[in-house]
């Protein structure tokens, strides 16, 4: 019993913390956030992406078949369980299997192809937590289904290109082929003789992929891995002619759109489902000298039937938004602050906290930009929050203002009192910040033209 108390009384201490890995996105960093989601559903609407939102658990088995149980996400990174109904899920790793899922699920064969999606929201991977990676993270999707033609491919990379200019970021697109099943065996087979070679040298989690997934040893981030294979045997020169003419169609696309682009025969990403057109999305160096990536994509068209669909070409990329935003920090892009606020409304007295609950939506219906200090009591504090927040003006409403029928305009900058009719505060305050707005689109003008 005493050690029960003992053990109560020390959790009622305890000081709860995030999960290793995960993040709080305070109220201060959510204007990255906004700015991003922003730009997302710009860009969508632009080249005719609809969103579409997909529950955060799916059956492990999809990700095993489509991720492929031979990588990193699936093997070692999934947050799976036993629901109460004794079914395996998962938390999603990624988007794309979820995605391919809905669009056939769904029925959206039967929908004027392609199919173009997009989504946004948190993923899992139970990875080891350090910069740039976190265990819940969120991406940004863009999927094109149903087309094969390379002009998808572009236009995929286009819209992740721009989304990045946009947010002021130089980023360079490196892009590979990584064939079809018709040509990637007969490469497989030379890039395993070539690596076969160096056996002793590689890692062991390389000389464990020798086998089963060759291909990820080209992306290995061992020192020695990269070391020999700088001078492999590249999939480009193993091509079918079919994957050949699809991966030069996408490069003089992305020449036409003027993307900057460089050949990365390295590129062959941690999931299993990709065909042909491999790229990653990289910043042009920083001061840092860091090099991770910040997004990543290609063409899946195998994936579909993988998972129990008709044969359906698609193509996509996605971004990681916790990396952008750092990025944005780091390079202090410029993004769209929020809309400051003119007017505050303080109160003083029960009566007049009344008579300001209602005043306030009144305010917001005339569209005045207004913050309140409600739950306030005394003046000073008041004010003094109405300072911090940079307001032009404070309403002030006391019991003296409530027995008069009027109300006190303080001018924030000057500290200038007026009294105005209580019926007249909405003209009272629209004509003010109009003469406020004047004043400063004149002194605007003044330092635009220069000293005479
Ligand atoms: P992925 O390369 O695994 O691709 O992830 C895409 C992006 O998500 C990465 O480039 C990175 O920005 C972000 N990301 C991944 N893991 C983490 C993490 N642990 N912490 C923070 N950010 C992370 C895919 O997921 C594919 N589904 C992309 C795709 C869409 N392919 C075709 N369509």
């Amino acid at each position: 019993m005493k050690k029960e108390i003992q053990i109560k009384k020390e959790f009622k201490k305890k000081q709860f913390q995030l999960v290793r890995g995960m993040k709080d996105i305070l109220p201060e960093e959510q204007k990255y956030w906004l700015h991003i989601e922003d730009l997302v559903r710009r860009l969508a609407d632009k080249y005719s992406f609809q969103r579409i939102g997909m529950p955060i658990v799916e059956n492990t088995e999809l990700f095993k078949r489509s991720v492929g149980t031979a990588t990193d996400i699936v093997e070692k990174e999934m947050y799976s369980f036993f629901d109460k109904g004794n079914e395996n899920i998962s938390l999603r790793p990624e988007f794309t299997a979820g995605i391919a899922r809905a669009y056939i699920e769904h029925g959206m064969l039967n929908l004027p192809q392609p199919v173009k999606l997009y989504a946004l929201g948190p993923c899992f991977r139970y990875d080891k937590p350090q910069a740039g990676r976190y265990r819940q993270f969120n991406q940004i999707n863009f999927e094109i289904i149903g087309e094969a033609d390379a002009i998808c491919d572009a236009q995929v990379i286009l819209v992740a290109y721009q989304l990045y200019q946009q947010i002021n970021l130089q980023v360079v697109i490196q892009i590979n082929s990584i064939g079809c099943p018709d040509c990637r065996p007969e490469y497989e087979n030379v890039l395993k003789d070539y690596l076969k070679k160096y056996r002793s040298k590689l890692s062991e989690v390389s000389g464990k992929r020798l086998s089963k997934n060759p291909l990820r040893i080209l992306d290995s981030k061992e020192k020695d891995d990269q070391e020999i294979v700088k001078d492999a045997p590249q999939q480009v020169d193993y091509l079918c002619e079919g994957c050949r003419e699809h991966f030069i169609q996408v490069l003089e696309y992305l020449d036409e759109l003027e993307i900057p682009y460089a050949l990365n025969s390295k590129v062959v990403r941690g999931l299993d489902y990709y065909t042909r057109t491999t790229f990653e999305i990289w910043p042009v160096e920083g001061e840092d000298g860091r090099m991770v990536e910040l997004g990543g994509g290609g063409r899946y068209d195998g994936l579909a039937e993988l998972i129990g669909g008709r044969p359906t070409p698609a193509v996509g990329f996605a971004s990681g938004v916790e990396r952008l935003v750092s990025l944005i920090k780091e390079r202090k892009a410029p993004v769209k602050e929020p809309e400051s606020l003119d007017i505050f409304l303080a109160q003083l007295g029960i009566e007049a906290r009344k008579r300001a609950i209602t005043l306030f939506e009144e305010l917001y219906e005339a569209d005045i930009k207004v913050t309140e200090g409600l739950a306030r009591r005394g003046l000073k504090a008041q004010l003094e929050l109405a300072n911090k927040l940079g307001v032009k003006y404070t309403l002030i409403l006391g019991q003296k203002e409530l027995i008069d029928g009027t109300i006190m305009i303080r001018d924030m900058e000057g500290g200038i009192q007026e009294v105005v009719d209580a019926k007249k505060v909405i003209l009272e305050v629209k004509k003010r910040l109009e003469k406020a707005r004047v004043n400063v689109n004149e002194l605007n003008k003044v330092s635009a033209i220069g000293p005479t």
